[in-house]
């Protein structure tokens, strides 16, 4: 079965919690793709000579979660020869026997129009940055406009923006628990999945 489940959005706008429980739920594989983004960020040096040369063990690097690191995802991520040299691999993972979700900011815009599935996840700024302080602590005002800067970074660059595909099904997660938003998006794929059958 080929089987693509996009999910885009802003930063933790519930993405990647919500891809982890869909693919489990559904027996897909899983690729967070701003990994690979940040793999490259973190890795300094000429950001496309990373990007073109990224091995497996530069994304269980575990230094890839922190705020630093999305920072200097977001930066690398506007560098189209970047971008150019990741589209391949995610096509692939996209398009692989068996089904795929793929999270990221332009996977059902660029990497995968023709998925079968195309969700967009999103919340206001305030309550993303509230939920991102949760887990890292500091200064929530500057946790807000962390969050601000990367959004305007990857909703205004040239290449492959940031937005929700015409076809995409937006879950806004501002007011919803992580279980509602869960079953939202699995209820979607299972409606996919049924027509199919
Ligand atoms: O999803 P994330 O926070 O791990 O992503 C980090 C950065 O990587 C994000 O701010 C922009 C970039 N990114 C991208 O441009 N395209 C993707 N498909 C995924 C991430």
């Amino acid at each position: 079965m080929i089987f693509t489940v996009a999910i885009d959005g802003p930063a933790a706008a519930g993405k990647g919690t919500i891809s982890r429980a869909v693919a489990a739920r559904f027996g897909l594989r899983h690729l967070d793709t701003g990994l690979l983004y940040r793999a490259v960020g973190v890795l300094g040096g000429d950001p496309v000579t990373a990007a073109r040369g990224l091995r497996a063990e530069d994304l269980a690097r575990d230094d890839l979660r922190s705020l630093a690191a999305g920072q200097a995802a977001s930066k690398v991520a506007v560098i189209p020869e970047v971008r150019a040299a990741l589209v391949e691999f995610q096509r692939k993972f996209a398009r692989s026997k068996g089904g795929a979700v793929l999270d990221g900011r332009d996977i059902g815009t660029v990497i995968c129009p023709e998925a079968e599935v195309k969700l967009y996840v999103t919340a206001s700024p305030e309550v993303r940055a509230h939920r991102r302080w949760l887990e890292v602590g500091g200064d929530e005002g500057a946790v807000l406009a962390e969050v601000k800067e990367r959004d305007a970074r990857d909703m205004g660059r040239a290449d492959a923006p940031l937005r929700a595909a015409v076809d995409a099904v937006v879950i806004d997660t501002s007011e919803m628990g992580i279980d509602e938003a869960v079953a939202r998006a699995a209820a979607v794929v299972e409606m996919v999945l049924k027509a199919r059958r």
